[in-house]
């Protein structure tokens, strides 16, 4: 199939603005600050940090040369570079991450749905305003409808078609989501007792830092950046040729790096200021941004409603791009119609996130992987797992299977200022493999 007929991004801002509009999501203002704080805060962020530099943005590049190469979905990329061999498994973890990330990824975004509604109750709570949150998220019935209404926008949208769908709805609301970060860090760091939070969250203590830890980071940078399941791939593959896939690493990086790293500025030092456990788990986001706005009086309540809205948009720019990448393996490989695909995965994707959500408030005593509930179960195997070994594999995949010569030459083309060479096919061929399987190693106890 050639480029016109499977679509193309209709621009260069259009494609930045999808794949950015991919990484940034609930992974950066929801699981990276509960994340940082379950893990001891600031020696957490700077091992994030270098891991985003020399693992994720070779990474980056990886994906989405070999999408724009082949012009190919997760699976089918690998069966056009590598015909007859084994290799398209790779896309198909990918799949399966995917599947099971945005199980989970849609019952939390369903919790940003219903706090859009809320806000009047949370500003009239208080000190109570926590017991909102736990309410909310341990019903049976409440949550789930909210995944559900979450998990339609999302058919909706894929079911249209790419350059229909995730591009227009990619463009223009991010900007407003960081302006509205802004807010609430000034806000924030300005509270009384803000300094410990800003202590915790940037002044790095080591012996904090535990292998589990660094297991976690390696996981949530491919989470953020969407890379490991082939997301990046699929979105390669709508790239043009002229465009310049060096230089748009780096901006989508350095973009999802950075709105991380505000949400982080805006939760910590409120955590600590309203005495809050910075370790409290997924909830985090949900039950400090809201004290946050109800200490700026009136105008909160309208902050409130805003922020909660615009996080919804940010989360389903990302979970659209899971299920796109889902959808184009049943559109590309098995022939199905755009819309079949996408309803029947999308379904069954919103059913597999029932358990999830259950697993929080009638069914939290099932505990599956070393005591954690089912969603973070979910979420364990598919970050910290599925993922970095998805990156693995495609470290070796270019730089021992198809060539790093190959690889870099296809990015080249259309770079205009930096380019791929010798420092990506080192990181390729050596850093980035050894270093995902030493963390692998460490988190299970080898050393
Ligand atoms: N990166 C998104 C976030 O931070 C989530 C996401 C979208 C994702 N597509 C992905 C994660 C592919 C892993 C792989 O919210």
């Amino acid at each position: 199939m050639n480029g016109k007929e499977r679509g193309n991004w209709q621009s260069q801002i259009g494609f930045v603005a999808a794949a950015a509009g991919s990484a940034v999501g609930l992974g950066n203002i929801w699981k990276f600050p509960y994340i940082t704080g379950r893990y001891g805060g600031a020696a957490f962020v700077l091992v994030y940090l270098l891991l985003i530099i020399f693992i994720g943005v070779p990474l980056m590049n990886s994906e989405l040369l070999v999408g724009r190469k082949s012009e190919k979905n997760a699976v089918g990329a690998f069966k056009v570079l590598a015909p007859g061999t084994p290799w398209f498994i790779v896309g198909v973890m990918g799949i399966l991450a995917g599947f099971i990330i945005l199980s989970y990824y849609s019952v939390i975004a369903g919790w940003a749905v219903a706090y859009i509604f809320k806000s009047g109750a949370y500003m009239a709570a208080g000190a109570e305003h926590a017991n909102i949150f736990v309410g909310s998220i341990t019903s049976p019935l409440a949550p789930i409808i909210w995944h559900a209404i979450f998990m339609f926008m999302c058919i909706a949208i894929v079911a249209a078609g790419i350059e229909k769908g995730i591009e227009k709805y990619s463009k223009i609301l991010m900007p407003i989501l960081v302006l509205l970060l802004l807010v609430l860090i000034v806000r924030s760091v300005t509270l009384p007792g803000a300094g410990k939070g800003l202590a915790f969250y940037l002044k790095p203590d080591f012996s904090k830092l535990t292998a589990e830890g660094i297991l976690a980071a390696l996981g949530q940078a491919f989470f953020s950046l969407s890379l490991g399941m082939g997301c990046m791939i699929t979105y390669g593959s709508y790239l043009r040729k002229k465009e310049d896939i060096p230089t748009n690493s780096y901006y989508i990086c350095g973009a999802d790096t950075l709105i991380a790293f505000l949400a982080g500025f805006a939760i910590f030092p409120a955590v600590f200021a309203f005495g809050l456990e910075p370790g409290a788990g997924p909830g985090l986001t949900f039950i400090t941004v809201p004290a946050v706005f109800a200490a700026m009086g009136p105008v909160g309540h309208f902050f409130g409603i805003l922020f909660f809205f615009l996080l919804t948009i940010a989360a389903l720019t990302s979970a659209i791009s899971l299920l796109e990448v889902v959808s184009a393996y049943f559109i590309d490989e098995a022939k199905w119609d755009r819309k079949k695909a996408t309803w029947i995965m999308g379904i069954v994707i919103f059913l597999l996130g029932i358990p999830c959500s259950l697993g929080l408030g009638i069914w939290s005593n099932v505990k599956i992987l070393g005591g954690r509930d089912i969603l973070d179960s979910l979420d364990f195997i598919a970050s910290n797992i599925l993922l970095p070994l998805g990156g693995f594999l495609l470290c070796i995949f270019i730089g021992w299977y198809w060539g790093t010569n190959k690889a870099t030459e296809e990015a080249n083309i259309g770079a205009k200022s930096i380019k791929l060479g010798t420092t990506y096919s080192f990181l390729i061929k050596y850093l980035v493999p050894i270093a995902i399987f030493i963390v692998f190693l460490r988190s299970v106890g080898v050393f």
